[in-house]
């Protein structure tokens, strides 16, 4: 079975949800508690044994790159002040997995997005991790990404994760349709980008957690030819390999929160935070007394 070490993170979006902060720092680079929401999201790939990151940004995302750099002058400080755990995590930063950047020239979709990574990927399934999705799992789950390799090393199938919403949610996402399951596992044959309610094939949402073989990039070019004055959509790309080769959505394990929305960007921070070893139980106590004033 081939190991999987490969992800692209496509990051080039403008931010539109949540001016006018993305006026100045990239969503992307938003803190949860103390750390940007990408790091999370690299944690989750590197903890699903990832090693190979290809970070797809756009010309106003510059803070990205230079968080993941080194930091030679705060270093210095930081040693010179014998502040040995605070540069320990500057280090681990700098190592936390081999990654690169390219650009994507034009704000023309997801699925332009993912073309820029077809000479990085070569011939390996990958995986694409949309940076406005953050999965929590605990210790007794695995990443969300581990849980799509597991998926594929057992079908040989192409998989993404999905979670139940209700009827009022199911517009806000992708929407997958099946009739066998497995366990989590839901055999797709059918795919609508965020349907109206009364079109929706089940209750199952796509959330940004994929893993593709790299015949994903014919198939969009492909799609790109039929209608080329038209951006393709990477669902229709999915639904492609769905009619052919097949594709499993797992119904994750973990929590999902939605960072490129400020409810869910709040949700998020109280959340972990209340987790946090040691900040939660200051923080648990200043919730306790402000909910008791709502
Ligand atoms: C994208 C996908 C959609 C998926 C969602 C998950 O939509 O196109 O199928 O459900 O991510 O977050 P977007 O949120 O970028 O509009």
């Amino acid at each position: 079975m081939t190991k999987i070490k490969k992800a692209v993170i496509p990051a080039a979006g403008l931010g539109t949800r949540f001016l006018p902060i993305t006026k100045g720092v990239c969503k992307e680079m938003l803190p949860i508690v103390d750390k940007p929401t990408l790091q999370y999201n690299i944690e989750e790939l590197v903890a699903s044994g990832i090693t190979d990151i290809l970070v797809i940004t756009a010309r106003n995302k510059k803070n990205i790159e230079d968080y993941f750099d080194c930091t030679p002058e705060l270093d210095l400080n930081l040693k010179a002040a014998d502040k040995e755990e605070l540069l320990d995590i500057s280090k681990y930063l700098e190592n936390i997995a081999q990654i690169c950047y390219t650009r994507q020239h034009h704000p023309a979709g997801l699925a332009d997005a993912i073309m820029y990574a077809r000479s990085f990927v070569g011939n390996d399934p990958f995986v694409v991790l949309l940076g406005d999705d953050m999965v929590y799992t605990d210790n007794t789950q695995r990443p969300c990404i581990k849980q799509l390799i597991d998926c594929y090393d057992k079908t040989g199938m192409c998989a993404l994760a999905t979670m139940g919403v209700s009827d009022n949610d199911v517009s806000k996402y992708g929407n997958i349709g099946y009739e066998k399951t497995d366990g989590r596992m839901k055999f797709i044959n059918n795919i609508i980008e965020k349907p109206s309610s009364d079109k929706k094939l089940s209750n199952d949402a796509i959330i940004g957690r994929y893993l593709v073989t790299p015949d994903i990039f014919d198939i969009i070019d492909d799609l790109k030819k039929l209608n080329p004055n038209q951006e393709v959509s990477f669902t229709d790309a999915l639904l492609k390999i769905a009619n052919t080769k097949g594709l499993v959505g797992y119904d994750l394990e973990g929590i999902r929160y939605d960072t490129g929305d400020k409810i869910g960007f709040l949700q998020a921070n109280v959340e972990y935070a209340l987790r946090d070893e040691k900040l939660g139980s200051e923080f648990a106590k200043y919730i306790k007394g402000i909910a008791k004033t709502l």
